[in-house]
């Protein structure tokens, strides 16, 4: 601790969205910690200092901080003392504005400010305790100060085997309907160096799989020390030879950046999982050169057909949008025709939502939404079948698990993931945690599999992931 602390209670922190501000949050968890010792509590009532992560890509998420807003105002009348800061994309986006909707806020912070936190918090404090300041306001840091956030956070902090590291943040693809451009900033990638020292201390701590996370995550360009610039395939190559480090996977990625080193990946790096999430959005090529997406449809599937070469078994998972302004039926009809054709595994799919500012805001919308939701239930229909029968296909095949965790459910079973990112509960030790190990899969449930051990920690008699029914 730095400094002899104002508070306490502890930290209560909400995220809402992305994987992006989950790991943001546990960067904002673990400054807060070092600076005034506030430990996370899972209850609001019990904490001095109560953070909202924002999300703002879809209307309802953005309507979720505004209701949640309201409700801790309420705990802040029973105790004023209390600290409530916003950050991430809605604050990005309203700035002030949050203020004027809920006046119990304190501190309001962007993603690239996060880490002016504990500035922000004294500076709410010492504005608070001072009666000459008549008309108190929010301190508001919603800059974007390049990456700089990234050089004042602390050393990574270890719990688990599995880590999340965000390598470049923001994004320059101004999709005619996407907010993340404008309130997280333009594509800045971290320094090589600066990763590669994140992840040897998570190695260090005893992390065997990292995921690689950016809005863009295959638009990495880290400078490296000699001044040469390091794209995710260069990345990808040096982080599979820190010891420890047995499994990379990175998210999320734009179909334009998929570039032939990147996919030469999955041919020579065996500690790549056997996953892709590369979101299209639509089959419809009308529709992707509206949403100024910059390819087609052939392009993707070119991409998908020449990673499945190198990797046959390949999981793919996607993002789609129904009921862009202007989609008709036939251009759904081809969304639905691709999804057949490439079989995806657990994708995310949404109604199309109109962001204040963004160029698709404008264009003319006819369709009604009873339509947009029928769509909607069509494809995840067929998406749902699609990730059922992946993991049915599963049943009788041995998988390459990362044991996490022991299992929720029983004191002799243990849990861990599949390269395909399923969860698998089997009898185990605790020593298996932090281990890789074979594993039959035995049985299919709605959220999880079940399976049983086959080889034990790193032995050489590792099979490679299979699937019956890919
Ligand atoms: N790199 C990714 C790509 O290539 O598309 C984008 C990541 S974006 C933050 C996450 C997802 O949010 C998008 O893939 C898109 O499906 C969804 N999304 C963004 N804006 C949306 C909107 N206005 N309405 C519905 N979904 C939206
Ligand atoms: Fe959004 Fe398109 Fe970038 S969906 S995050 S503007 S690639």
């Amino acid at each position: 601790m730095s400094q002899t602390t104002p508070f306490t209670g502890g930290l209560y922190v909400i995220t809402y969205g992305c994987q992006m501000n989950e790991y943001d949050s546990d960067k904002m968890a673990s400054l807060l910690e070092k600076t005034y010792g506030l430990k996370l509590v899972t209850e609001p009532e019990e904490a001095d200092v109560v953070l909202m992560n924002t999300c703002s890509v879809r209307e309802k998420a953005q309507e979720k901080v505004f209701s949640e807003l309201g409700r801790w105002s309420k705990w802040k009348a029973k105790k004023p003392n209390r600290i409530i800061g916003v950050g991430g994309c809605v604050a990005s986006q309203e700035g002030k504005v949050i203020r004027q909707r809920a006046p119990s806020v304190d501190v309001i912070f962007g993603p690239q400010t996060l880490h002016r936190l504990p500035a922000m918090i004294d500076e709410a404090l010492r504005v608070r305790g001072d009666d000459s300041i008549k008309k108190k306001k929010a301190v508001i840091d919603i800059s974007f100060p390049e990456i700089e956030k990234f050089d004042n956070l602390p050393e990574p902090e270890v719990n688990g085997v599995s880590a999340m590291v965000s390598i470049m943040e923001g994004c320059s693809k101004y999709c005619t309907f996407c907010v993340v451009p404008y309130t997280r900033g333009e594509e800045v990638s971290r320094p090589f160096e600066d990763v590669m020292h994140e992840i040897e201390v998570l190695a260090s701590q005893g992390v065997r799989e990292v995921n690689l996370l950016g809005q863009n995550v295959n638009a990495y360009r880290g400078e490296m020390a000699d001044g040469e610039i390091a794209d995710l395939a260069v990345l990808m190559h040096a982080v599979r030879t820190i010891d420890g480090i047995d499994r990379i996977r990175f998210t999320t990625s734009h179909p334009n950046e998929m570039t032939q080193s990147i996919i030469d990946c999955y041919g020579e790096i065996p500690e790549l999982v056997s996953h892709l999430h590369l979101p299209i959005q639509s089959g419809s090529d009308k529709v992707l050169a509206m949403m100024k997406r910059n390819h087609m449809v052939l392009e993707y599937k070119s991409t998908i057909r020449k990673v499945r070469a190198l990797r046959p078994n390949l999981s793919l998972s996607g993002d789609f949008i129904i009921g862009f302004p202007g989609e008709t039926c036939d251009d759904f009809k081809e969304t639905l025709a691709l999804v057949e054709e490439l079989n995806y595994d657990r994708s995310f799919s949404f109604i199309y939502s109109e962001r204040p500012g963004t160029p698709a805001a404008g264009f003319p919308d006819d369709e009604p939404m009873e339509k947009k939701k029928r769509r909607l239930f069509m494809l995840q229909e067929v998406l749902n079948k699609q990730t059922l029968a992946i993991s049915e296909g599963m049943i009788g095949t041995v998988q390459r698990v990362l044991v996490e965790r022991l299992s929720r459910n029983s004191f002799t079973e243990v849990a861990g993931r599949t390269e395909n990112n399923r969860v698998v509960n089997f009898e185990g030790s605790p020593e298996l945690i932090g281990q890789f190990v074979d594993v039959e899969i035995t049985e299919g449930l709605t959220n999880s599999l079940r399976g049983k051990l086959v080889a034990t920690p790193e032995s050489d008699t590792h099979v490679a992931p299979q699937y019956h029914s890919l």
